[in-house]
């Protein structure tokens, strides 16, 4: 039997990068077109920088399976579309019976969860606090701060992500916006159509099919 070797990875809060990673990806502005309500809004804002960095992201997987865990630190921009804060893709994981664990290092986040039943969970996140994301729940991380946002997360590497769940119900069902009073807000997204029995049926065959 040959044993994976264990793995000593550097977290750089400032520049939210883990070290010693061997996998590294950056999303630009303009690849999140259409996630954004104000299309005005982010329209001005692709003018000026639409290939600067959004979001990115650094990891170690040091396998493919269910026991093997990737881990990484995510990095996000503060700043908002018209009102409503920046935040990732977010994703269902393809094999939808997959947890995740977000520890945030530095700035201030919501954690906005939605079942394929439509519940929504939104979990205020600030430094040293860890938020368990529990399997079959679509997620995506929301920057409600001034600064960087900046966390840790770990994932069963045979996990998948399935980034379409989010753009076939037309959005998450709220979003996350300026409140007018330096807080945020959740509205109702009048975009978002909820999954029909059928396609919440498929998420949870998919997951039992990967088992
Ligand atoms: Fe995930």
């Amino acid at each position: 039997m040959i044993f994976t070797e264990p793995r000593l990875c550097d977290i750089s809060v400032a520049t939210g990068m883990l070290q010693n990673a061997d996998g590294h990806y950056r999303k630009s502005y303009r690849d999140l077109t259409g996630l954004y309500a104000d299309s005005e809004a982010f329209d001005a804002i692709l003018a000026q920088k639409a290939d600067a960095i959004a979001y990115e992201v650094t990891s170690y997987t040091p396998g493919a399976k269910t026991s093997d865990i990737i881990m990484g630190v995510t990095r996000m921009e503060p700043g908002k579309v018209g009102r409503e804060y920046f935040l990732t893709r977010g994703h269902i994981h393809a094999n939808g019976d997959r947890p995740e664990v977000y520890h945030t290092l530095s700035g201030r986040g919501v954690m906005q969860m939605e079942s394929p039943e439509g519940e929504v969970r939104l979990v205020e996140m600030g430094p040293q606090q860890v938020c368990y994301v529990p399997p079959y729940w679509i997620h995506r991380s929301v920057n409600i701060g001034d600064d960087d946002l900046v966390m840790f997360f770990a994932y069963p590497a045979d996990s998948g992500q399935d980034y379409g769940i989010i753009e076939r119900s037309g959005g998450m069902r709220v979003r996350i916006m300026d409140d007018g009073r330096g807080g945020w807000v959740a509205e109702d997204n009048p975009a978002w159509r909820n999954r029909t029995p059928d396609e919440v049926a498929s998420i949870l065959n998919r997951a039992e099919a990967m088992a």
